[in-house]
């Protein structure tokens, strides 16, 4: 075996992130993407951070038997894939859930086909900690009931599924990883997440009033059943992710008998609205103006991890605490006022 990885959706906000620290582990990298919500500009960046030209990239979309093929000819061999190209808008789940079980459902299942084929099994998916749905227990675990209330984690939780039944029907060893609310960027300042129009998540959405390209933050909800009233998540620093990645790779390349994992990611500490803006600006000195309007749709009052699993099984825990994720996250918007484009 070599020591290459496809990663599809590579040039992502946390793809990008994740292929940095593989490259630095010493992987060898075919990234496979479509560009729907990213930019190529990305990958240079990536490979000017590690210092090292072994990334390759196939553009293409992982809907497309084709393309799937012509990335793993790329990798001649692979030891493993991690699979992030899907789509992660929960609105627009709602409005065009077709896009959703198209993307995200026949996406992976036309990769998980072409890797049975290939009979390449080792594999890392992107889920969501949106897939326990409204609970009402703290803090989440694992076994807890999913019940997701959107297409967009119904669609996750559908791969999940898939991969779980794949496991069953054979010698794959499979991760789905729950992600719970990534955030911050490299401290380098060089990549980061470049959300197009206005954004639609918190953090990307204060930096940019922070930077003055927004009058002020809409705090959406003040009446949730939490310790201020607004929602909390349990936001987790994009680089302590894409740890997690590599340490579920590298936990994975060293089993010799089938296996499945299903592991939250998070950091176990669950933040308001109130307090993130707090955060910000104590961490940065900036001043963050801010409205409570109405709670936004589909919102669920917490969400808010048990990390122990991923602790007991990678050996894995965030290392990276919410200052630090609000000072990345404005050096990289600082530094980088229209993401990766020439103009917003
Ligand atoms: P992102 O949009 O920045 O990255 C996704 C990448 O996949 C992009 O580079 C995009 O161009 C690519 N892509 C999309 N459709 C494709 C297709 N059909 N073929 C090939 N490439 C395609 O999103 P992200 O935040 O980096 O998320 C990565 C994965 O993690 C996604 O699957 C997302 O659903 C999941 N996820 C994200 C979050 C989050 O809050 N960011 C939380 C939980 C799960
Ligand atoms: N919020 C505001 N104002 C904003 C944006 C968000 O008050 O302008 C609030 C939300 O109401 C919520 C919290 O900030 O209480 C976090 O919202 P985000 O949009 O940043 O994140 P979500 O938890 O809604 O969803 C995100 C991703 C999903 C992913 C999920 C869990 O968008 O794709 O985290 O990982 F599945």
């Amino acid at each position: 075996m070599t020591n290459r990885v496809l990663i599809t959706g590579g040039a992502g906000f946390i793809g990008s992130h994740t292929a940095l620290v593989l490259l630095e582990q010493g992987y060898e990298l075919v990234i496979l993407d479509n560009f729907d919500n990213s930019n190529p500009k990305a990958l240079d960046r990536v490979k000017d951070l590690a210092g090292s030209k072994a990334l390759e990239l196939v553009e293409g979309d992982v809907r497309d038997p084709t393309a799937v093929n012509r990335a793993f000819d790329n990798c001649g061999s692979v030891e493993g894939v991690i699979h992030f190209a899907g789509l992660k808008a929960v609105s627009e789940s709602v409005t065009n859930p077709l896009r959703y079980w198209d993307v995200n459902v026949n996406g992976s299942r036309v990769l998980a086909a072409t890797m049975e084929k290939r009979n390449f099994r080792t594999l890392v998916f992107s889920s969501t900690s949106t897939v326990y749905g409204e609970p009402e227990n703290f803090p989440l675990h694992e076994e807890m009931p999913t019940v997701p209330v959107h297409p967009y984690a119904q669609t996750k939780l559908a791969v999940e599924q898939m991969l779980n039944a794949l496991c069953r029907s054979g010698n794959w060893r499979i991760a789905c990883l729950r992600y719970f609310n990534p955030v911050g960027a490299h401290p380098s300042g060089r990549i980061g997440e470049d959300p197009l129009g206005i954004p639609n998540n918190l953090f990307p959405f204060i930096t940019q009033v922070a930077a003055g390209s927004r009058k002020k933050l809409n705090v959406f909800g003040s009446d949730y059943p939490t310790h201020d009233g607004t929602g909390v998540r349990d936001y987790l620093h994009v680089m302590d992710l894409a740890e997690a990645h590599s340490s579920t790779l590298n936990h994975l390349l060293k089993q010799t008998s089938p296996h499945q994992l299903t592991l939250n990611i998070g950091t176990g500490c669950g933040f308001s609205v109130l307090d993130v803006i707090r955060g910000f600006e104590e961490a940065t000195g900036l001043s963050i103006p801010y409205q409570l309007v109405s709670r936004r749709p589909g919102d669920v009052p917490k969400l808010e991890a048990c990390p122990q699993k991923a602790k007991n099984i990678l050996g894995w825990s965030a290392t990276r605490d919410l200052a630090q994720m609000c000072r990345d996250s404005w050096a990289w918007q600082r530094a980088n006022p229209t993401g990766y484009r020439d103009v917003l």
